[in-house]
């Protein structure tokens, strides 16, 4: 099982700290890169963090996480609510898919409530500020170990 994780970040994201800061808050997409990098140092996971706004970039990379990732975390932002396409190109995965939302969904508009991903997604984590990252990737990190130690099990 690899320890390659990728971290995604769909459209509107790269004007964290600038964008809403009522909502999203104060951090900007290079305050959570470089927090996520020092927890999966810490996790001895080495990681990719991608942010676009086009919804084929994030399928390219989905692709690419595919023939090397052990684990994927995206917030895919307004594409939660809308892509099959990103759906579909998660479904390609046989790693675990964690999806990562910094606002609470849930207690937004209603439009917020479903999500896409959330089919595929083994788990979610909403409202919990940019930390939310930090807490998905102790779960990747996680759920690698448990699939290496089964694997090494088996063998
Ligand atoms: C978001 C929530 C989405 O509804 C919204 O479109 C975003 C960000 C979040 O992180 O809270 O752009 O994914």
């Amino acid at each position: 099982m690899s320890r390659l994780i990728f971290v995604l970040n769909g459209p509107n994201l790269n004007l964290l700290g600038k964008r809403q800061p009522h909502i999203y808050g104060h951090e900007t997409l290079a305050d959570v890169e470089r927090d996520c990098r020092r927890v999966a140092g810490e996790l001895r996971l080495e990681m990719r963090f991608h942010q676009s706004n086009a919804e084929y970039q994030i399928i390219d990379w989905i692709h690419e996480a595919r023939e090397s990732a052990g684990a994927l975390i995206i917030n895919p932002a307004a594409f939660t609510h809308t892509s099959v396409a990103i759906l579909d190109a998660l479904n390609t995965l046989e790693v675990p898919v964690l999806e990562v939302h910094i606002s609470n969904v849930h207690k937004r508009e209603a439009f917020r409530h479903h999500s896409y991903v959330s089919l595929v997604a083994s788990g979610v984590i909403a409202g919990f500020g940019t930390h939310g990252y930090q807490l998905a990737i102790q779960r990747a990190a996680r759920l690698i170990d448990e699939a290496q130690a089964a694997a090494g099990a088996k063998s």
